[in-house]
């Protein structure tokens, strides 16, 4: 077989075999085959696509790839959720302690941002000390233990990813369904749960643009799922402006901490309840998802909810100090307020502006070698729909950049919100619900 010919296959547009896909993986891991070879097939499934078998092959094959990780030593039913990227989106440290609370189990491995997108291991990373790297049988003692653990994922877990993921992420073809729905569930799958909660983000800041392709991309993944006999569910939530209010690391954990305390904003705490209760319903731990929802509430009302941050923070090395006293965390030199410029309502924060702008302001990396500044970001005053006077405040930056560097982004920050004379409608943050 000769790595040219299935290139060339692809390209006008027929099926690749279940052996084809496996030689390409299997030589793409070993290095037999070179990144240019498989820039160009992933250049042809992002035009030509692939069918159902061919992503499940896929999928399977990168899953495979490297270890696949035995949970059973930890009793119940494991959940765990995967975003497929956005602004703002701290769910995760909302989410998890939330869920750990009412007694759901999550050993969740979560990556790093790149881009304009961020990434929870960062994130976790802004509290001083702690720490994402745990082996494997650390991960089962401490979700034994207290019910949750986020870690990095190994170097051994679904190696394929990790090689095809750098490479299209530099080579224009990661909006790609079947891609993104191989990449999710190898990773997914090889990580041992048995339950799998999927948001699809929708909307400019996201991979997917429109409802529809990100229905297509939900339903993908959970046939995926459902084939192998995990139980896998997809909300479809609103990603045209930044989730929440912050985007930034430490100014997300501050404002997940805010969260955990039920002061939360309105779109990020109903993401949090809306996939908190389908994950209850999932692990078997509630009946129903009212019931799971209540539960949710009240693990946020007694303090509960909290008190699990509080409990991974410090099995995780973390200086709970910073949680209890969020003010303690670092704060960046330069704090400038952005002004509305005219009067109305605000129709757009586009959130791929304000994610590219954070990055620029030291909050993201463009390469993985970069090194964030924790304290950077932005955080927003207003969202979708608020009526505002010429001279409000629309949002804060926070930067360790020089004056030089940090005026051309507040020009960039300006031009991603858009204004209307008329009301505006707001969009629900969750958009959709996709199981089998
Ligand atoms: N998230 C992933 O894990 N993989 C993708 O391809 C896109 C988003």
């Amino acid at each position: 077989m000769r790595m040219v010919d299935l290139i060339i296959k692809k390209r006008d547009g027929h099926e690749l075999t279940n052996e084809e896909i496996k030689f390409w993986i299997d030589g793409y891991v070993k290095g037999e085959i070179p990144d240019y070879q498989s820039s160009a097939m992933n250049m042809a499934i992002f035009f030509r696509g692939m069918n159902k078998r061919e992503i499940a092959t896929l999928t399977d094959y990168m899953e495979h790839s490297g270890e696949v990780i035995d949970l059973s030593a930890i009793s119940g039913i494991k959940v765990d959720k995967h975003s497929t990227g956005g602004v703002g989106d701290k769910t995760s440290l909302v989410l998890g302690p939330m869920v750990a609370a009412v007694g759901g189990k999550l050993a969740k491995m979560s990556g790093r941002g790149l881009g304009h997108t961020g990434g929870t291991l960062d994130k976790l990373e802004s509290i001083p000390g702690l720490s994402i790297s745990k082996t494997k049988e650390e991960m089962i003692e401490q979700v034994n233990d207290i019910g949750i653990a986020i870690i990095g994922q190994t170097s051994s877990l679904v190696p394929a990813d990790k090689k095809l993921y750098a490479l299209r992420d530099v080579t224009g073809t990661v909006e790609s369904i079947p891609l993104i729905a191989a990449s999710v569930m190898s990773k997914k799958l090889a990580s041992g749960t048995n339950a799998i909660l999927l948001d699809v983000t929708v909307g400019e800041g996201a991979f997917m643009k429109n409802m529809d392709s990100a229905r297509e991309l939900a339903k993908t993944m959970v046939e995926i799922g459902d084939s192998l006999n995990r139980d896998t569910v997809a909300v479809l939530s609103d990603m045209s402006e930044p989730l929440g209010l912050a985007v930034g690391n430490n100014l997300e954990v501050k404002e997940a901490i805010a969260s955990l305390h039920g002061k939360g904003p309105e779109d990020l705490m109903e993401l949090c309840y809306t996939s908190g209760s389908i994950m209850l319903v999932q692990a078997k731990v509630c009946k129903t998802l009212e019931e799971a929802r209540a539960k949710l509430h009240e693990a946020v009302e007694n303090g509960k909810a909290f008190e699990k941050l509080v409990q991974m923070v410090a099995a995780q090395g973390g200086d709970v100090s910073y949680i209890k006293n969020p003010e303690k965390f670092e704060m960046s030199k330069n704090i400038v307020e952005i002004r509305c410029e005219e009067d109305g309502y605000i129709k757009a924060i586009n959130a791929l502006e304000i994610g590219i702008s954070a990055m620029k302001l030291g909050a993201g990396r463009e390469t993985l070698e970069d090194v964030i500044d924790m304290s950077a970001g932005i955080v927003l005053d207003k969202k979708i729909g608020a009526k505002v006077n010429k001279g409000d405040l629309l949002c804060t930056i926070y930067t360790n950049k020089s004056k030089e560097e940090y005026l051309p982004v507040i020009e960039e920050i300006k031009s991603a919100y858009k204004f209307s004379k008329e009301k505006v409608e707001i969009l629900p943050v969750i958009r959709e619900v996709i199981r089998k």
